[in-house]
């Protein structure tokens, strides 16, 4: 008897295997490999048939069409049923100018949600200090200092961004930014010191947009740490393709759940859908202007 999350992982790489000629190769290959000669036939007369309009609406509500295949009906179906997004616009009043002055709408919107998320949970979980790995400019602790006066350190690998970072923030707000690179291989020791603070600091770790195998050494430190001192970890993901792999290929870091792995068994996920499950959500997908299929197609 398999539990909730076994059955979900299992039902997640079914669909995946089923369907590797979708996701396997490089977006290019899909027609330079013609690999679209794989999609069933009725699938092709329908997808070629759709107007624009009908094909922004295709992830999310294509099974309601009259003329939808059986087929990719149920593909369609399976796909929303194991989606995992919250794939609903949100609506929030934009972060001040002062705090992200060139920072692009989508930026904003990320901030913003995630910045009111981080507060509200430091609060219930009485953080007083903030660590952002991969912090880049600094802008979500700009962000966040903008809502609380939390001790704020941002690390990152690129001196650069650190120090570019740190001429936005008051000198006197006790806020630091180390360039400092979090390797694989480091210890538990070594990442306490470099992430924790002192006795009485309860610190929450973010890390947005920390790409490949950042997250997965994140994520392994904080299973092992302090609850105390570190009660709280807030990672976004991305560029899951940056993750090393072996010499057969597979991922070193890929899944880190055991009963993922499990239900993974010998199918093997590769760069190219790694790349593929950081790319455009459904509702994303479907506020596609026609402008923007214009100049997918060239
Ligand atoms: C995609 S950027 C995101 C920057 C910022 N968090 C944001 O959302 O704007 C990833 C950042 O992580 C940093 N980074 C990547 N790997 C790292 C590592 N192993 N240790 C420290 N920083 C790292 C990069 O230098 C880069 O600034």
């Amino acid at each position: 008897m398999k539990t909730n999350e076994e059955q979900y992982f299992h039902d997640i790489f079914d669909l995946l295997k089923k369907y590797e000629y979708v996701h396997s190769l490089r977006n290019i290959d899909f027609f330079l490999q013609d690999q679209w000669k794989k999609l069933p036939n009725d699938w092709l007369l329908f997808l070629n048939d759709l107007t624009r309009d009908e094909l922004n609406q295709l992830p999310r509500n294509g099974h309601s069409h009259p003329k939808c295949p059986e087929t990719l009906k149920s593909f369609l179906i399976e796909c929303g049923r194991l989606s995992v997004l919250i794939d609903e616009p949100l609506s929030m009043q934009p972060l001040p100018n002062t705090i992200c002055k060139s920072v692009k709408q989508k930026k904003r919107h990320e901030l913003n949600h995630l910045t009111l998320f981080i507060v509200s949970l430091c609060d219930q979980l009485n953080c007083n200090r903030v660590v952002d790995i991969g912090c880049g400019l600094g802008h979500l602790l700009r962000a966040i200092g903008n809502q609380r006066p939390l001790k704020l350190v941002g690390i990152d690998s690129d001196a650069a961004c650190c120090s570019k970072a740190s001429t936005s923030f008051d000198v006197h707000s006790g806020s630091e930014f180390r360039s400092k690179t979090i390797t694989a291989n480091a210890t538990k020791q070594q990442l306490d010191e470099m992430l924790l603070g002192n006795e009485s600091d309860r610190t929450a770790i973010v890390s947005l947009h920390g790409c490949g195998e950042l997250q997965p050494t994140i994520l392994k430190w904080f299973a092992e740490a302090d609850r105390v001192k570190a009660p709280l970890l807030i990672a976004v993901a991305c560029c899951y393709h940056k993750m090393s792999s072996g010499k057969d290929g597979t991922s070193i870091n890929f899944p880190l759940s055991s009963c993922c792995s499990t239900a993974l068994d010998t199918f093997r996920v590769s760069p190219s859908s790694l790349r593929l499950a950081c790319q455009e959500t459904a509702i994303r997908w479907e506020s596609q202007s026609h402008e923007d299929h214009d100049k997918h197609e060239r």
